[in-house]
C-alpha cells in the first residue's frame, strides 16, 4: 500500500529517496514518484508501475536537489496512472499522501469555486490547492495547523515548499508516521523499513502531530501547535537482510524459511531445560481473564480461528473471533475480563488498528501478535507478543501465518497450564511435541514436487474448493485464500461438513478440491465428505498424514502425506502444501507472485 519517504540532507537526496522507495516496494503499489527542491524550483518525476521505471525516468545528475519527498501508490482514488500517482505539486508546494481525505470533493468544490486548476483524479490533490492558498495569507506553521483542521479522514503527509527550501513538514493522523535521524540529515518514513537502511534512530508521531524536519534539527507539535518532545527510540538492527538469495521469489524463501523461524520463536518462548513457556511481564493476573477475543484481518483472521479451537480445546475459555473491519464498526459488549488479542503480521493494519484503538478507549486488556515489533499496534497494545519470523516481504502472509498460529499456541498451551486446565504432564508433553516442529515442517518440505507437478490442474479449473473440519478448517480458508491471491482462480475454503447445504451444488466433473484430513478427530467424517464430492466427480487432492492404516476411499486424484505429530499441531504441517500449491500455481501462470494484482503487504487504509 502506498509509501512515503523524505529527506533532508545538505547533498543531494534523489539516488537515497528512490533506494528508500525499494525498500517500500513490499507493501504493494501500482506507481511511484519524487520531488526534489533545486534553485528555488520544484523538479517533479513520477511514472506508472515499478520503482526501476521511475528511476530510468530520472536524470538524477541533474536532479540535484537537497530536499525531497517520494512516494509508492496504491489506487484509491483515480485510477493507477501517472498523472494520479504523487507526488502533487503547485508552484510553491509539493505533497505525498498515504490515506484518504473522506470530504475531498467538498473541500476540491470551494477550491474551484476561487480559481484551482485540478490536474488528477486523486483526494490528494486538494491538500496541495488548500496548502497553497492558505500560505498566502499565514505563515508555515499557521498554514499547516489550518490545514490539518480542514482535512477530514486519514492521512500521513509529507509536504515540501519553494520558499522553505530547508525543510520538510510531516502530519499524521491515522495512517503512521516516523522520523528518522542521521548524520546531517533528518528523514520521513511511512515505516521503519523505508528508514532502516539510513538509520536506526528514530521517533513515531502520534495520532494528530505534525512535525518540521530540517536537516540538523526537528520540531514536533501536536493538533493545537504545542510543541512535544519526543523518544528516540533505536530499531533493531540498522538494515535487516531482505535479500532473496538464490531464490526467484521472496514467497518461496519465506515457506522454506519456516522451520528456521519456527525453531527462532519456539527459542525466544521455550525454556530448553525445564520444558516450560517463558512469557514475560504477563501485565495481568490469569484469574482476572474469563473470556477471549482475537481479532485479525485476511490470513491473521485465520490464525485466529485456528486459536479458537485450541483455546475450545485445552481452556474453559469462552473465546470469540472477529474480523477487524466488522469488529470496529459493531456495538460491542466490552467486558472488562476479556482479554483482547489483535494479530497482524504488519502491525499497520488499519482494520485491525482501529479496533485495537476502541478496545483501548473503553480501556479494555489489549495484547498484540505481530511480527514488526516497532508497528503501531505493537506500540498501542498494552502487551506484546512478537512472532519473531524475521521480515516478510512477498504480499503473500506464509511464514507469518505460521508464526502466528505457533504463538497463539504457546500462549495458549501457558495460560491454560497456568489455569490448571491440564497437567503439568500434558503440558510437558505437549512442548516436546513443539519442540519437534522444525524438523517436521522440513520433511513435509519435501512434498513439493508433487505439489509442482499437479498445481496445473488448479490453474486450468475454472474454479476449487479447500475442505476440512475441526483443526483443518481455518487451513482450508487459508489454502483458498493463498490460491485466489496469487493465481487468480476462484478457491473457495469451507467446513467440509456444510457442502451438503449447498456448494456440493458447484462440484461436477473434473473440479479440484483439497480434501485437508490428517489422522485426528475428524478424520473418518471429514473421508465421508470427501467421498461425496469424489461421487459427483471431484478430483481431489488428499492432504493427511503418514500411516499404515488404509484410507477407505476409492479414486482419490492424489494424495499427499504430512509427517506424524499430535493432533492439534497437525495444522502447522498441512499448511506447508496449501501454500506451494498456490505459489506453483502463480508460478506456472506467469504472474508477480511476491505483488499479486491489486493487493498490498500492508493494508493502511481501511
Ligand atoms: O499485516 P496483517 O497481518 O495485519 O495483514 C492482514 C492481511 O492483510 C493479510 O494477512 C493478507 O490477507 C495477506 N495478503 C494474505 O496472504
Amino acid at each position: 500500500m502506498c509509501g512515503i519517504v523524505g529527506i533532508t540532507s545538505n547533498k543531494p537526496v534523489s539516488v537515497s529517496i528512490i533506494n528508500s522507495l525499494r525498500k517500500l516496494e513490499y507493501r504493494g503499489y501500482d506507481s511511484a514518484g519524487i520531488a526534489t527542491l533545486s534553485n528555488g524550483f520544484i523538479n517533479e518525476v513520477k511514472s506508472e508501475g515499478r520503482v526501476e521505471k521511475l528511476e530510468k525516468n530520472i536524470d538524477t545528475k541533474n536532479m540535484i536537489g537537497s530536499v525531497g519527498i517520494g512516494h509508492v501508490r496504491w489506487a484509491t482514488h483515480g485510477v493507477p496512472n501517472k498523472i494520479n500517482a504523487h507526488p502533487h505539486s503547485s508552484e510553491s508546494v509539493s505533497v505525498v499522501h498515504n490515506g484518504i481525505i473522506e470530504n475531498s470533493t467538498n473541500l476540491k468544490k470551494n477550491l474551484v469555486s476561487i480559481g484551482h486548476k485540478f490536474k488528477s483524479q486523486t483526494d490528494t490533490e486538494v491538500i496541495v490547492h488548500l496548502i497553497t492558498e492558505l500560505l498566502k495569507k499565514n505563515d508555515l506553521k499557521e498554514s499547516i495547523l489550518k490545514m490539518l483542521n480542514q482535512l477530514e479522514g486519514s492521512f500521513a503527509l509529507a509536504i515540501i515548499f519553494k520558499d522553505h527550501p530547508d525543510l520538510i513538514v510531516g502530519a499524521r493522523r491515522g495512517s503512521p508516521l516516523a522520523v528518522g535521524y542521521g548524520p546531517n540529515e533528518n528523514y520521513l518514513g511511512s515505516d521503519s523499513y523505508a528508514l532502516k537502511s539510513m538509520t536506526n534512530k528514530i521517533s513515531y508521531l502520534d495520532d494528530g502531530d505534525f512535525c518540521i524536519v530540517k536537516k540538523n534539527h526537528v520540531e514536533f507539535f501536536d493538533n493545537n501547535g504545542i510543541k512535544l518532545n519526543k523518544k528516540v527510540l533505536k530499531l533493531s538492527s540498522n538494515e535487516e537482510n531482505y535479500g532473496k538469495g538464490d531464490y526467484k521469489h521472496y514467497m518461496a524463501k519465506e515457506i522454506d524459511e519456516q522451520p528456521i523461524t519456527i525453531k527462532n520463536c519456539i527459542k525466544e518462548y521455550i525454556d530448553n531445560i525445564n520444558n516450560d513457556i517463558n512469557i514475560y511481564n504477563f501485565p495481568w493476573k490469569i484469574n482476572d481473564i474469563s473470556s477471549v477475543t482475537l481479532i485479525g484481518c485476511g490470513t491473521a483472521y485465520h490464525s485466529c480461528l485456528m486459536a479458537k479451537y485450541w483455546i475450545e480445546e485445552l481452556s474453559s475459555l469462552d473465546v470469540n473471533i472477529d474480523i477487524a473491519s466488522e469488529f470496529r464498526y459493531r456495538k460491542n459488549r466490552f467486558k472488562k475480563d476479556n482479554l483482547y488479542i489483535f494479530v497482524s503480521q504488519s502491525g499497520e493494519t488499519a482494520d485491525t488498528y482501529a479496533a485495537l484503538d476502541i478496545c483501548n478507549k473503553n480501556k479494555m486488556k489489549t495484547a498484540s501478535i505481530v511480527n514488526v515489533i516497532e508497528s503501531s499496534i505493537a506500540r498501542d497494545s498494552n502487551f506484546v507478543l512478537p512472532i519473531h519470523c524475521g521480515p516478510e516481504v512477498g504480499v503473500a502472509s506464509t511464514k507469518a501465518f505460521i508464526g502466528q498460529m505457533l504463538v497463539l499456541y504457546i500462549l495458549i498451551l501457558k495460560i491454560s497450564y497456568l489455569r490448571k486446565e491440564i497437567d503439568k504432564n500434558l503440558y510437558i508433553k505437549k512442548i516436546k511435541a513443539l519442540k519437534e516442529l522444525p524438523e517436521l515442517v522440513e520433511k513435509t518440505l519435501l512434498t513439493e514436487s508433487k505439489i509442482q507437478s499437479i498445481s496445473g490442474t488448479f490453474t486450468e479449473a475454472k474454479g476449487s474448493m479447500f475442505l476440512g473440519r475441526g483443526f483443518s478448517y481455518s487451513i482450508a480458508l487459508e489454502g483458498a485464500l493463498k490460491l485466489k491471491e496469487l493465481s487468480y482462480v476462484h478457491a473457495e475454503g469451507y467446513p467440509a461438513g456444510e457442502m451438503k447445504h449447498g456448494p456440493l451444488a458447484l462440484i461436477e466433473d473434473g473440479i479440484p478440491v483439497v480434501v485437508l484430513a490428517p489422522r485426528d478427530e475428524y478424520y473418518k467424517k471429514t473421508i465421508s465428505n470427501m467421498q461425496e464430492v469424489i461421487a459427483r466427480g471431484a478430483k481431489v487432492l488428499l492432504i493427511t498424514n503418514k500411516s499404515k492404516e488404509e484410507i477407505f476411499s476409492e479414486n482419490i486424484w492424489e494424495k499427499i502425506e504430512v509427517e506424524n505429530t499430535s493432533n492439534d499441531l497437525f495444522p502447522f504441517l498441512i499448511t506447508i502444501p496449501i501454500q506451494k500449491l498456490a505459489y506453483y500455481a502463480a508460478l506456472k501462470k506467469g504472474y508477480d507472485i511476491d505483488k499479486p494484482r491489486n493487493l498490498a503487504k500492508s493494508v493502511t487504509v481501511e
